[in-house]
């Protein structure tokens, strides 16, 4: 039987935040159903539960102090474990053990706030190591919140035979709508799978697009982890990271950054403005989509050979939910 998504999911680290969002004020989040704050600590990161045990103050209102966080309505103050260190009103009594907040895992890298609500994570954050040498420039999107569930989502990015229809009008070649054959490589994290895609140029001066056969790396860290690598041959190279929250079984946030050589000069910018228009593209197909829950089964949908690495993906994504490794032989 698959575990519920709530608790399957619970044991990874999810994006709760993109780090410059988090200044001196705690931050509220939600993750798999569950409201939390996190906040800057002297040392680091923390996150609790975001109500407060005394008498349910949002701890967003409340204050950094040290390592821990005092609330707003009667200050006390909890340390990064969730137990409750200072009882202003009654500073020489012991604290009740039930003044207690439920604390997470929390920590900060790539440019994310990282929650796990799990004590213990069973996998660890994505390996991207290109992105923490300084050779790179990144740029972020604005956060996409689409009424869509973290799974679909990740089937969309990871969609080949889709580019040439649903991206018409930005990238899409509409005269390629063949998908030659591919493999996916599976390993202990996640899905690797490489393409080439005669992908269409921006037209300049009213010139007709120049075809552009670009190679498209896939790198699929579980459970909603994509680096995307774009080589094209006319331009530079650009990776693509796509980070989706499950804020629920039917609902994401996506943290979408892209990292590129640092001296192509207006690329942030460019990026921004194309990537919004491409993915404006994906997000009302995904929205659509029926159910909205990411199906686990295949029986629901038909899938083809061109449906390769969404397929894969589901099938890991089955894997996790019943407890098995993503590359388990048994889930063939
Ligand atoms: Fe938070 Fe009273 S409600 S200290
Ligand atoms: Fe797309």
């Amino acid at each position: 039987m698959p575990r519920p998504y709530e608790e399957a999911l619970a044991a990874f680290w999810h994006p709760v935040a993109f780090s410059r969002e988090l200044n001196e004020r705690p931050l509220a989040f939600r993750l798999l159903g569950v409201d939390g704050v996190v906040w800057r600590t002297a040392s680091g990161v923390a996150a609790t539960q975001r109500y407060c045990a005394h008498r349910g103050a949002d701890l967003c209102d409340g204050e950094p102090v040290g390592e821990g966080l005092r609330c707003a309505f009667h200050g006390w103050t909890y340390g990064v474990d969730g137990g409750c260190v200072r009882v202003p009103s009654q500073l020489s009594a012991p604290i009740s053990q039930k003044a207690r907040l439920a604390a997470y895992r929390c920590a900060e890298r790539y440019g994310l706030i990282w929650v796990c609500l799990s004590a213990t994570p069973s996998a660890p954050l994505p390996e991207w190591p290109e992105l923490e040498d300084g050779a790179l420039a990144t740029v972020a999107l604005p956060l996409l919140d689409w009424d869509v569930s973290a799974g679909r989502m990740m089937e969309i990015v990871l969609d080949v035979a889709h580019l040439s229809w649903v991206h018409r009008g930005t990238f899409g070649n509409p005269e390629q709508q063949e998908v030659p054959a591919y493999d996916v490589e599976r390993h202990a994290s996640g899905l690797r799978t490489r393409i080439v895609y005669p992908a269409l140029g921006p037209s300049i001066g009213g010139a007709p697009p120049r075809v552009d056969k670009t190679t498209l790396t896939y790198d699929v860290t579980l459970p909603f982890s994509v680096r995307l690598e774009f080589k094209p041959t006319l331009f530079y190279t650009h990776t693509v990271y796509a980070v989706a929250q499950p804020l629920s079984e039917e609902k994401m946030r996506c943290f979408y950054f892209c990292s590129y050589h640092p001296k192509i000069r207006n690329f942030g910018e460019m990026f921004v403005k194309s990537e919004l228009a491409i993915l404006e593209q994906d997000r009302r197909i995904a929205e659509g989509q029926r159910p909205k829950a990411h199906p686990l089964g295949f029986d629901g949908e038909v899938h083809v050979k061109a449906d390769r690495l969404p397929i894969e993906y589901r099938r890991a994504m089955a894997a996790l939910r019943l407890g098995q490794a993503p590359d388990d032989p048994r889930m063939e």
